[in-house]
């Protein structure tokens, strides 16, 4: 391996934010990306937020939620380190996208509101990490505003995600008398009017602490530091890695507090990009070999150009301009003449993109999601999974003469991972499945906008939906022919079971113990 290649990979991060909506990650994603000089003003990312994408804004629906549906991603530099920032979005409805994302990260952000502590969505995307093991680092967020006990928001982390935690910083008052952090390994504190600034103390008991808080404040202060100091567990770098134990940092987004401890924990201790599992091998990041997966599909991003971006996370070797890689699933040769970095606001050319960076490719439907991309070498990635669909409906086409024309089109949807694709084997019409209603309405919206396809969505008598598979092949046979009516084929033609709730899934799995019910199915 080239020495300017290997460092160029160790220089990487390529993270997540997960979180709850309204916990706060726009306002740390802003705060990251102006430590990182992406953007020059905080407000930006709100702003845009508020005033829509404009970049995407091609979409009715978009202009009438308010809300981005894109997952996009932002590169920025800050110190030593290239962040590549992948979005998932914040809004209440999410999609498969935010779950494939996480496939394409090493590593995440977790922004708990410190009095909300874990919510719903926070655990979901939690889970999804867990399936990789990816390394977690905390930020327990509004510390300036009324929070929980820190114990107790810890002790829920503990119990709700069965992940330990290692509190690095511990706030100094709570609500309008949080005025800075004590820097538990090294007793420091850094105070929230001046974050540039360490003091070095003497403990927890220090008159420099005392005089950032209320007199009647400091007695519990000293008591809960010094516990937290004694009784929690220290930060273990291997189980930080194995995604065991998280580091928590407290703070504020919106006052830009505790952002610069995250960015650095995030240098100094998350991962550089990964290994990644082929069919063949194993890839090292450093491998001097070019390869890529697609986790992404956008379309539409330019109104006036219908195009068409593979996002691509690059695994291995230098992912050149006008080189010319393979596309794993065809075999054909696909040259990148045109692949492009993502920051804050604007797109530019990518001469050569390492392993962890994202890579926009321009391209009219050639690219599905899961492809691999390698300079020559014949291998495919295992890395992104199909996700169980939460949401089940049945595709009523307003005029019917354009059947098959709308096979075609859902098929194309089903490529880009805008909906997963179900084909009932009794010959009844075909059921879409997602994860977040959104995308009904994105499926819907462009069924009529590119393919002059009124469609409208039917209730089915299935809820739950999983892929089936047995080492006993006769056996699967016979669970398929014997359920019939319940069972559809997905895009790649593999068989799932359908049913009304997991009560009846249940049933079925007991009584059909040789049957495997999966609610992820690797691509490829
Ligand atoms: P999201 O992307 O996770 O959905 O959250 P977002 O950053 O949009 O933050 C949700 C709300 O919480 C916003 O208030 C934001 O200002 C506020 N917020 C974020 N971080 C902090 C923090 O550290 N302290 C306090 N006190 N508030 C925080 P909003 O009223 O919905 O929007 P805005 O009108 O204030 O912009």
């Amino acid at each position: 391996m080239s020495e300017p290649l290997a460092a160029e990979v160790a220089r990487r991060r390529t993270f997540a934010i997960i979180s709850h909506p309204d916990a706060g990650k726009t306002t740390l994603t802003e705060k990251l990306l102006l430590f990182g000089g992406a953007i020059q003003l905080a407000g930006e990312v709100k702003a845009k937020k508020d005033r829509m994408n404009t970049r995407s804004d091609w979409m009715k629906i978009e202009r009438e939620r308010g809300i981005s549906v894109v997952t996009s991603v932002m590169t920025f530099e800050y110190g030593d380190h290239v962040f590549n920032l992948l979005d998932t979005p914040g809004h209440e409805d999410f999609a498969d996208d935010t779950y494939r994302t996480l496939t394409a990260v090493d590593a995440a952000i977790m922004v708990i509101d410190a009095a909300k502590g874990i919510e719903p969505r926070t655990l979901k995307l939690f889970e999804v990490c867990r399936l990789r093991d990816i390394p977690i680092v905390t930020f327990i967020n509004k510390m300036d505003r009324e929070s929980r006990d820190p114990f107790e928001i810890l002790d829920e982390v503990e119990q709700k995600l069965a992940l330990d935690t290692a509190p690095m910083t511990w706030p100094i008052g709570r609500g309008k008398s949080f005025s800075g952090t004590y820097h538990l390994s090294d007793n420091t504190i850094r105070r929230s009017d001046a974050e540039e600034q360490t003091t070095s103390v003497n403990g927890p008991e220090s008159d420099a602490v005392a005089g950032l808080l209320p007199e009647n404040e400091r007695k519990a202060f000293i008591e809960e530091c010094s516990l937290a100091m004694e009784a929690c567990r220290p930060f273990d770098s291997q189980a930080f890695l194995e995604g065991h134990l998280t580091p928590v940092y407290f703070g504020s987004a919106l006052r830009n507090f505790g952002v610069r401890d995250l960015i650095n924990a995030l240098g100094r201790y998350a991962p550089p990009p990964r290994d990644q599992i082929a069919d063949t091998r194993k890839v090292a990041a450093t491998d001097e070999k070019m390869s890529a997966f697609v986790f992404k599909i956008q379309a539409n991003m330019d109104p006036n150009h219908r195009d068409r971006i593979a996002f691509v996370r690059v695994c291995s070797g230098k992912l050149q301009r006008g080189m010319k890689a393979r596309l794993a699933r065809t075999g054909k040769p696909m040259s990148l003449s045109a692949p492009q970095f993502f920051f804050a606001h604007q797109r530019q050319l990518a001469d050569t993109a390492y392993a962890g960076d994202v890579v926009g490719i321009p391209n009219h439907g050639t690219l599905r999601i899961g492809d691999t991309l390698t300079d020559g070498e014949h291998l495919v990635f295992k890395g992104v999974p199909n996700f169980a669909p939460e949401i089940l409906r049945r595709v009523r086409l307003e005029d019917a003469m354009k059947a098959k024309k709308m096979k075609e089109a859902l098929a194309q949807m089903a490529e880009e991972g805008v909906v997963q694709l179900f084909q009932p084997e009794d010959g009844s019409p075909p059921l879409v499945g997602v994860v977040g209603a959104l995308q009904l309405d994105v499926l819907k919206a462009r069924l009529e906008a590119e393919y002059g396809l009124p469609v409208s969505f039917e209730l089915a008598r299935f809820n739950v939906c999983r892929w089936i598979s047995s080492a006993d092949k006769a056996e699967l046979e016979r669970f398929v022919t014997v359920k019939r009516g319940d069972i559809a084929r997905d895009l790649d033609g593999d068989p799932v079971f359908l049913a009304s709730d997991g009560f009846s899934l249940n049933y079925e799995a007991e009584r059909w113990k040789a049957i495997k019910f999966d609610a992820i199915k690797e691509y490829q």
